[in-house]
């Protein structure tokens, strides 16, 4: 069995299309023959000055999709970084082995901290990174099933890693990122060369798991498509209609180029419409799961407290040993 471990942040109230494929429908996958942890990672969103009701309430929310998509809580083990110290203390074990240049190449740092400006860049998201390594590292991990964005970050936490391993003991397993390349980055409904994000200016082009189904319907009527009318992949002169089509393929367990043959003779028009219900169909039911779990927050914070139990025995056993061989005098 390998070990596996992922973490998303609970900085929205709903998760989008781009976590789900790239991420998320992974990890219930990888949740069968493996030992997976995945936690809602709370304290990366601290990054982002938020209201705590509203923090506290999208946490909860997290965990429901995670358990509406499938995650089990009796095959992995789910839990909310906070509930587990180890991943602090680590962290700062971590940034003391990390170069202040190293950390500062960090492209996802250097997007942030522009787009917020000097003044609202805090320290935390210049940390960020490393924190993410030691939420990895804790654990052990052999695979981080992730999207194309956090690969550098993967990068940083092997580095990190080996350098601890080598400098001091060999303490840590070497993880892997495992990345769907065809997966790995879907893309703005009304911006098809960006990645779908969560912090995008609008949400017009996002489709968000707790969307209706007649919202998402109306984001993909209109969605951003190109010139000719042609149904075919091509990321470089039709990457709306490429973007439609990874979403179509992902949904309906067509091959590309199947879809492709089914739409040959159709428009765009009726190729939207089908990728909306083809959503919809596999969403509705994770909307009316999440709906239905949020009706009672007590049995969520149950389960996410038994996972932090079995997170907790596990990380703290890895910090033991960081702080032996670093001489701390425990
Ligand atoms: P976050 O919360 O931004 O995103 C969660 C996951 O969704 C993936 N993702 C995408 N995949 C494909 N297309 C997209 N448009 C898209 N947008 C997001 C992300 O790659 C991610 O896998 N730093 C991480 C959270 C984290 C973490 C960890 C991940 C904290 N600690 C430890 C793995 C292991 C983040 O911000 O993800």
């Amino acid at each position: 069995k390998k070990r596996v471990l992922s973490g998303i942040q609970p900085t929205h109230d709903s998760f989008h299309l781009g976590n789900y494929l790239g991420a998320i429908k992974q990890w219930a996958q990888l949740q069968e023959e493996n030992d997976a942890f995945y936690c809602v990672v709370d304290l990366h969103a601290l990054t982002v000055e938020t209201d705590p009701k509203l923090l506290q309430k999208r946490t909860l929310l997290s965990a429901a999709q995670l358990i509406a998509i499938g995650l089990d809580p009796n095959k992995c083990t789910l839990f909310i970084q906070s509930h587990v110290p180890a991943h602090n203390q680590l962290a700062w074990v971590l940034e003391c082995m990390t170069g202040f240049g190293e950390a500062g190449r960090m492209t996802q740092f250097k997007d942030k901290s522009q787009k917020g400006g000097a003044d609202r860049t805090n320290v935390g998201l210049f940390t960020y990174p490393i924190l993410q390594a030691a939420d990895i590292l804790l654990y052990q991990a052999d695979l981080v099933p992730v999207g194309e964005d956090q690969r550098q970050h993967i990068e940083l936490t092997r580095d990190l890693g080996q350098r601890f391993n080598n400098r001091y003991l060999e303490v840590f397993n070497i993880p892997q990122a495992q990345i769907i390349k065809a997966l790995a980055k879907i893309n703005d409904l009304q911006d098809p060369n960006s990645k779908m994000s969560k912090s995008a200016a609008s949400m017009s082009g996002v489709i968000e798991l707790l969307d209706s189904s007649d919202v998402i319907l109306k984001k993909f009527k209109s969605s951003v498509t190109d010139a000719g009318k042609e149904i075919k992949y091509d990321e470089k002169s039709k990457p709306g209609i490429s973007n439609l089509l990874t979403i179509h393929s992902a949904f309906s367990g067509k091959s590309i180029t199947e879809v492709e043959n089914e739409f040959a003779d159709k428009g765009y028009g009726d190729f939207k419409t089908a990728v909306a219900d083809v959503v919809n169909s596999e969403l509705a039911p994770i909307r009316e799961k999440t709906a239905t779990l949020m009706q009672d927050p007590a049995e969520l914070m149950r389960i996410l407290e038994i996972g932090g139990e079995k997170a907790n025995q596990v990380a703290s056993e890895t910090l033991k040993k960081v702080y032996e061989a670093i001489g701390l005098a425990i």
